[in-house]
């Protein structure tokens, strides 16, 4: 038997997430007729067994990454605890309970893995694990997530500009959108092998930015937290983050970033697109269709009575973006 990934402090989802919000985001897939059985599958110990078969790979080890920090584009607030940013997960494609990605993706692998830059670019690359990891200087930012089911953390990521990743493969004038694509591998990703425990979505995960905003300074892909390489429930080996968006366009375990002169499709609008926007800014004044968006829980150290809410900031606090959007109305672009 592989050891499992225990953090070393658990709690329910409920404790930290607004029940009314959980619940009405998996309500939604229970409506298409997805989580009710996918939670009973993926919790259950009948499940977890179906999923321990593979029990001669190695379980995964976070390893030291070299880096500097970046001050100027970190936020001092008080840290998100690395037991609850690797414990307390979205990634479906392991299950949609939050504990569901700790639990099941332990024995990812993520090396060999392949990273594929292409579409309209003079040159197309593809970069292996080593090269995702060496190539580029890493640095270390602490960046405010906002999860646009109202929750939120502060995380040290390790990364680096995404605009140095694009700029290698030299993108075309005429390319005006980046789209991103997640591994599709059925055998070591249950979710997207069993509908029912991946929520009903059509994988492989896919998200998309405007090629301005990859561009932006703050767009970073990341490969570690809190100075290690990213646990595989966080996206390893590695992810976008996107700071001031909702954190479901901070899209994991990445294979494919595509240039391309058409706004690319994303998961979460493609599922249901009169809640989720190709946008998705951070913004307190437009309300999620069944929940509002003005303030959030901030995840820290806090127990199970801990509160912790404050105010949702425009673009989750990072004003730098602004100019992006001048000329638009974000109640219509969200
Ligand atoms: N990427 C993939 N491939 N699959 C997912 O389910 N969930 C998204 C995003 N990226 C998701 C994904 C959502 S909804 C959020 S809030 C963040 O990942 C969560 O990142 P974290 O688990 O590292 O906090």
């Amino acid at each position: 038997m592989t050891k499992r990934f225990k953090p070393s402090q658990t709690f329910k989802s409920h404790e930290i997430t607004d029940e009314s919000v959980f619940s009405s985001r998996r309500r939604l897939l229970k409506s298409m007729g997805f989580v009710g059985a996918g939670a009973l599958l993926s919790g259950s110990a009948t499940a977890r067994g179906w999923f321990d078969d593979d029990d001669d790979k190695p379980a995964f080890k976070a390893k030291p990454l070299d880096f500097t920090r970046n001050d100027s584009l970190s936020t001092d607030e008080t840290m998100t605890p690395y037991a609850k940013v690797t414990s307390y997960n979205n990634f479906y494609e392991f299950g949609t309970s939050k504990d569901d990605p700790a639990e099941n993706a332990q024995d990812f692998q993520v090396d060999p893995w392949s990273l594929k830059i292409d579409g309209m670019v003079r040159n197309p690359i593809t970069l292996s694990y080593d090269d995702i990891l060496n190539k580029f200087p890493l640095e270390e930012r602490v960046y405010r997530l906002r999860c646009v089911e109202a929750w939120s953390m502060v995380i040290p990521w390790l990364g680096f500009e995404l605009n140095k990743l694009l700029k290698l493969a030299d993108p075309l004038g005429s390319a005006k959108y980046v789209a991103f694509k997640t591994l599709f591998d059925p055998k070591q990703m249950p979710g997207q092998r069993n509908p029912f425990m991946g929520g009903g979505i059509d994988y492989p995960y896919v998200e998309g930015l405007r090629l301005d905003e990859a561009m932006h300074p703050l767009s970073l892909m990341s490969v570690g937290v809190y100075g290690k390489t990213l646990p595989p429930q966080n996206g390893a080996p590695i992810r976008l983050v996107v700071p001031w968006k909702y954190g479901f366009k901070s899209i994991k375990s990445v294979v494919r970033i595509t240039l391309t002169d058409q706004e690319p499709p994303t998961t979460w609008n493609r599922l249901a697109a009169h809640e989720y926007g190709f946008y998705a800014n951070v913004n307190p004044n437009v309300a999620h269709p069944r929940w509002s968006q003005a303030s959030e829980r901030r995840i820290t150290k806090g127990g199970l009575f801990s509160q912790n809410r404050i105010d949702t900031e425009m673009f989750n606090g990072y004003q730098e973006v602004a100019p992006l959007y001048s000329n638009m109305d974000l109640t219509r672009y969200y």
